[in-house]
């Protein structure tokens, strides 16, 4: 049976990691159904699974065995080369490390999912300038990241992951490096532009405050959500 309005689903999702003859099972049987516009906060101590399963939903990894469905497609055993595709156009994501390019400016940055899809230069920056706008760096397109703060780059990643104004942001600790002025203004900002155009977001977070700040909670433990919070 499909939940109607469900736009990540797991079944039974298993992920393990094989180093040499050592079997890691980093995922063990994940159930979820998030659907369109939930806000999910996941904590869990570290080497719960966390961001195994965001890659997993995210299509950066297949699952061992289990069901992944996003946005009505099963992805469970995506090709490498199907699986860039439908992300680049279904999946944002905002990383702890939020590998800018280093040689590129941050609307350059910002472009790039959608110079890789093939869409036009001219929208396109039209797109990121508001964008950039939207998180406070109107005022620093042409800087390339060394030129930013560590804040300021968090802001750049957040509007490269909506650029495709893809359904769904996964974003791994996206505040866990900045000192809290800054964790607090990306948080607002991201917030904002979350409700704004209806998207759903699972975040991985170590703060337990901003974990209890999103209407909805996992906590994860030994490779499996032990708690749900929130009207689930
Ligand atoms: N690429 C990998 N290869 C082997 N083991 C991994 C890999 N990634 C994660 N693991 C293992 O899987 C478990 C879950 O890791 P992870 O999902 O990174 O946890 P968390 O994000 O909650 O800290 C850990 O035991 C970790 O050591
Ligand atoms: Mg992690």
């Amino acid at each position: 049976m499909t939940v109607p309005d469900s736009i990540i689903r797991l079944k039974d999702v298993h992920k393990t990691y094989q180093i040499e003859s050592q079997k890691v099972p980093a995922l063990r049987g994940v159930s979820l159904d998030v659907r369109k516009g939930q806000l999910v906060s996941i904590a869990g101590r570290s080497g719960s699974g966390k961001s195994t399963l965001l890659h997993v939903i995210g299509t950066l990894d297949n699952p061992s065995s289990g069901t992944v469905i996003l946005n009505g497609h099963d992805v469970s055993n995506l090709s490498d080369q199907a699986a860039s595709t439908f992300r680049n156009q279904t999946v944002g994501f905002v990383f702890q490390m939020n590998n800018l390019l280093p040689e590129f400016s941050a609307i350059e940055n910002v472009m790039m999912p959608g110079l890789i899809a093939g869409l036009g230069r001219a929208p396109l920056r039209e797109r990121a300038q508001k964008l950039l706008s939207s998180v406070e760096l109107g005022h620093r397109l042409n800087h390339r990241p060394a030129e930013l703060s560590g804040g300021e780059q968090q802001r750049v990643a957040i509007a490269r992951a909506l650029i495709m104004e893809p359904p769904i942001l996964l974003a791994d600790e996206p505040t866990g490096n900045l000192d809290k002025k800054s964790g607090e203004l990306v948080e607002g900002l991201l917030m904002e532009l979350l409700q704004r155009n209806q998207m759903t977001m699972l975040l991985v977070t170590h703060d337990p405050e901003l974990a209890q700040r999103l209407p909805y909670q996992v906590v994860m433990e030994d490779g499996n959500i032990k708690d749900f919070g929130g009207p689930w």
